[in-house]
């Protein structure tokens, strides 16, 4: 065999290899397959295989973990955010409030009027990720809209548990109302927005301002992509339907991430996991007999997502007390859990974007149907794509379309909302 041939086989090994690696196994209805799979792809260099190397040394499991392992992608304060090469828009890095954000403005400010504001929180479970895992996104928005954008960097657990991370984000949500005129922003037309554990911290933070008395402006809007809002039950028809889908959020990540952020620490991130993705976490009668079970109830769903398509694993009725009365109050708390709350009556306009192929569609789908009963302007975008694949890791051509998509209808939404 010559040395050419040998060398072609060998390199369509690697290839091969490689390949079965990097795909990841995708549900029938899923819309956009080849974008699907380059994002897992990049998800799994970037962050599942090395979290497998770390287990594979012996450095304990992925969840169990987490306080010797803060996934702090790509954060570099020295270094300058990477969308401010590609010149756009004047990127810098500021402190707001003593939070650490990434600040998005137009070039043509000097005289120009005020522009409507955005701040922006980053999703990753509330332990993981940055501001700078969202630049690229959050540059995109701000192109193309319009806006003046605040990225923001709160304090993650399991070092800062609820409520820290919402603390900052309300802080600097605030001091935006007040003060953003000094980054040129008209305070009358500021909206909050974030993705999963991010859409989590802008629905609590534009509840929390709603009830506010306040001489400050009241928020002009608010977009959750894909939010987790609530920890009452995790076996919503989502949660059992996608439980394994998507390596990038199975259930039980999002049942430890929730049981981590309300300060159960960040060992045992798989033992509490399970107790939560089982239901363990509270009592069955407060879970169904409590004021909070009609927040939940599957009933309010689309129909088409009412019954869950899998059979869900049987699980029993018992439950871990010791964790129960340790959360009882946080789980149904609005700043955790804002579907929760019994009025809603006050919120800006919503947008709210689920994902079909996402364990977090339901959280969405049922806040969105509370708010429209409560008199809320609300904007559904209901896609066939997987969770946060509006995250931008590529140039567009390899973006996920239903990602796109997502990001076209919101750009559209603030656009709309803010005009004036
Ligand atoms: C860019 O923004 C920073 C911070 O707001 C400001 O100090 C700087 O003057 C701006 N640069 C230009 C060229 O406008
Ligand atoms: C219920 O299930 C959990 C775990 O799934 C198990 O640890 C527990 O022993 C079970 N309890 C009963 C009463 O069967
Ligand atoms: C309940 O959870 C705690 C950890 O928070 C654990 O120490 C305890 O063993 C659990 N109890 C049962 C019965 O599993």
């Amino acid at each position: 065999m010559s040395k050419l041939k040998l060398f072609a086989i060998i390199w369509a090994m690697v290839v091969a290899i490689m390949a079965g690696f990097l795909y990841t196994p995708l549900p029938e209805g899923i819309e956009d397959p080849f974008g699907a799979i380059v994002f897992m792809a990049f998800w799994k260099i970037l962050v599942r295989y090395p979290q497998l190397t770390r287990e594979f040394f012996g450095q304990g499991r992925y969840l169990d973990n987490l306080e010797a392992m803060q996934i702090h992608i790509f954060q570099e304060d020295e270094m300058r955010p990477i969308s401010s090469w590609f010149g756009g828009l004047n990127v810098t890095r500021s402190t707001i409030a003593g939070v650490p954000v990434i600040v998005y403005k137009h070039w043509d400010d000097e005289d120009a009027d005020l522009r409507p504001g955005f701040v922006y929180f980053h999703g990753g479970g509330w332990i993981a990720a940055s501001a700078d895992v969202y630049d690229w996104t959050v540059y995109d928005i701000a192109m193309r809209t319009g806006v003046v954008a605040i990225n923001v960097d709160y304090r993650l657990a399991p070092q800062h548990p609820f409520p820290a991370g919402f603390d900052d984000v309300v802080s600097v949500t605030r001091y935006i109302l007040r003060h953003g005129k000094k980054f040129g922003i008209d305070v009358s037309r500021v909206g909050v927005a974030g993705d999963s554990a991010g859409g989590n911290l802008a629905a609590a933070t534009a509840l929390h301002l709603s009830k506010m008395s306040s001489d400050l402006p009241q928020l002009k809007y608010q977009v959750l992509l894909h939010p987790v809002l609530q920890g009452l039950t995790f076996r919503l028809p989502a949660h059992l339907d996608n439980a394994e889908t998507f390596p990038i959020l199975y259930a039980k990540h999002i049942a430890a991430f929730a049981s981590i952020y309300l300060g159960l620490g960040g060992r045992n991130g798989e033992f509490h996991g399970t107790i939560f993705f089982e239901n363990h976490h509270v009592s069955p009668e407060f879970r169904t007999k409590s004021k909070y079970a009609k927040y939940v109830d599957e009933k309010n769903l689309p129909e088409k997502y009412r019954t869950p398509k899998k059979t869900a694993p049987i699980i029993n009725d018992s439950h871990n007390e010791t964790i129960f009365q340790r959360i009882k109050s946080l789980i149904v708390d609005p700043r955790f859990s804002p579907l929760m709350a019994d009025d809603l009556t006050k919120l800006p306009p919503t947008m709210v974007v689920v994902q079909k192929y996402d364990v977090l569609r339901d959280d969405g789908l049922l806040y969105a149907k509370r708010l429209r009963d409560s008199g809320v302007e609300t904007v559904v975008h209901d896609g066939k794509g997987f969770h946060i694949d509006h995250l931008k890791l590529a140039p567009e051509f390899i973006h996920s379309k239903t990602g796109a998509k997502a990001v076209k209808d919101v750009c559209k939404f603030i656009s709309r909302i803010t005009r004036s």
